[in-house]
């Protein structure tokens, strides 16, 4: 079964945030351990069809039974062909999923994606549904990249999953389930597996990551996120550390102040807001002002001048006037936010905002988030003219798509930069002078 053209063909489809993506490399990881499969990128020719949903804002279900369509007709030709469904609409709906659309094989939830080999091995014995969403421990992380060998340079890392928050709007609560953090021993021994194949910057990745916290044996907070970030400036090799995302609400001091020790934090952060109303936040139950957000942004820029700031934004939320969408805008200005993210509020099922009273058509919507992004653009582009002239610390990541001449890499504020140089550079920092800000969409440097 070890020869390739033995291995059963995997094709993983996923939708979504950067944890559902996450989640897919560590399907890919436990999966290609068991060395009995090989992953192709299409469909028509796969064995195993595998698909990792979200269902943040898009009309989930219905992109689901569109998909599942699409796929029925090759299980049509060929009924030994296996379809998974995973992620956020599999953990939500679970079994109601088959009631729809009988002739898929698993339905796996968050939590259970180490369960998988298994699942598939049950599946091709066994033809019923094979269920598993009850998963609640954070096991699948035992399987996180530590097995690779190819080199990279930049990595995500999960630190903890799940939120308690309960956004008003918010569907996450409902799908990955209450905060759980990772271990901080097991995430340091990650990020250093992670060296060795030469990572030099880390994501850390979560929900909500400055919750992060693990109690002692009195349910007392005794390691919190300033802690991980002190200790993960302490390897070496680790030059660059982001995160995403963090919660205004849980921005202590202590984080702020972290700034100042650990250099290895960019200057780049991506807190969101969602809204510059305070009305509409206490609708959001978000939990902060505008006040309070404003607050630890001039602290942090005491601390760091040059620190860019970017936010996500939900536009049209139930009860959003005129008045408080300019209240947004000017805060947008206020703020000076460098890239920012924007959405019309989608209602989600069983949220406490699914039940307030929305007046607002959807040509109104449209019409604000167009206002919005035209603002957040002229303003991000503002951000990139500033950067002209000026010198920029690069992690050169590889050789650019588009032309072998050239490298690429980012600057700290996260924007891809291409340069002329030698490949030796690959996996190195480098300074570069930014020389055209609008070159094929990116920035271009030249080496200092
Ligand atoms: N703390 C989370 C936020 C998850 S969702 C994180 O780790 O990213 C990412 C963004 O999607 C939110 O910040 C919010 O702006 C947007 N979003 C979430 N639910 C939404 C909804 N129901 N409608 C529109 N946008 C939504
Ligand atoms: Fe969602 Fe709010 Fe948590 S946006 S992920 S409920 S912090």
């Amino acid at each position: 079964m070890n020869k390739k053209k033995d291995k059963k063909k995997i094709y993983i489809k996923t939708w979504g945030c950067q944890m559902n993506e996450h989640d897919s490399s560590i399907i890919k990881n436990i999966l290609y351990k068991e060395k009995k499969f090989t992953f192709v990128n299409q469909p028509e020719i796969s064995d195993i069809l595998i698909l990792n949903t979200c269902s943040i804002r898009e009309k989930a279900q219905e992109k689901l039974f569109h998909q599942l369509g699409r796929w029925k007709k090759f299980k049509k030709k060929n009924s030994n062909i296996i379809i998974a469904i995973g992620g956020c609409v599999a953990t939500q709906e679970g079994e109601n999923i088959y009631k729809r659309a009988k002739f898929i094989n698993i339905i796996f939830g968050t939590q259970s994606l180490h369960k998988l080999p298994q699942l598939i091995y049950q599946a091709y014995i066994n033809k019923n549904l094979i269920i598993d969403i009850k998963e609640k421990s954070l096991k699948k992380f035992d399987y996180s990249p530590l097995k690779q060998t190819k080199k990279k340079f930049t990595s995500f890392v999960t630190i903890m999953e799940g939120c308690n928050k309960y956004c008003s709007f918010c569907i996450v609560p409902y799908t990955r389930g209450k905060e759980i953090s990772r271990n901080n021993k097991e995430i340091i021994l990650e990020i250093k597996k992670l060296t060795e194949i030469g990572v030099k910057e880390i994501i850390l990745l979560g929900q909500n990551v400055n919750s992060y916290h693990i109690n002692n044996k009195f349910n007392k907070k005794k390691y919190n996120f300033s802690d991980l970030l002190y200790s993960i400036s302490e390897i070496p090799e680790i030059n660059r550390i982001r995160y995403i995302t963090s919660h205004p609400m849980d921005f202590s001091d202590d984080i702020i102040e972290s700034y100042k020790y650990i250099p290895q934090l960019t200057n780049f952060l991506h807190l969101p807001v969602q809204s510059g109303s305070n009305k509409i936040l206490r609708l959001m139950k978000r939990g902060y002002t505008i006040e309070v957000y404003e607050n630890i942004i001039n602290k942090l820029k005491h601390i760091r001048p040059k620190i860019s700031i970017s936010s996500d934004f939900i536009i049209g939320f139930p009860g959003e006037t005129q008045e408080d969408f300019e209240k947004t805008l000017n805060f947008v200005s206020k703020i000076n936010f460098d890239t920012s993210y924007s959405f019309i509020y989608s209602k989600r099922p069983g949220t406490r905002a699914s039940k307030l009273e929305d007046n607002t058509s959807i040509e109104e919507k449209k019409n604000r988030l167009y206002i919005l992004q035209k603002k957040i653009n002229q303003q991000s582009f503002q951000w990139r003219r500033r950067m002209l002239g000026t010198t920029q610390e690069v992690l050169v990541e590889g050789i650019a798509k588009n032309n072998i001449q050239e490298l690429y890499g980012r600057t700290e504020n996260n924007r891809i930069i291409h340069f002329e140089g030698n490949p030796k550079h690959i996996g190195t920092f480098i300074q570069l002078k930014v020389i055209d800000i609008n070159y094929n969409s990116y920035l271009k440097g030249i080496i200092k």
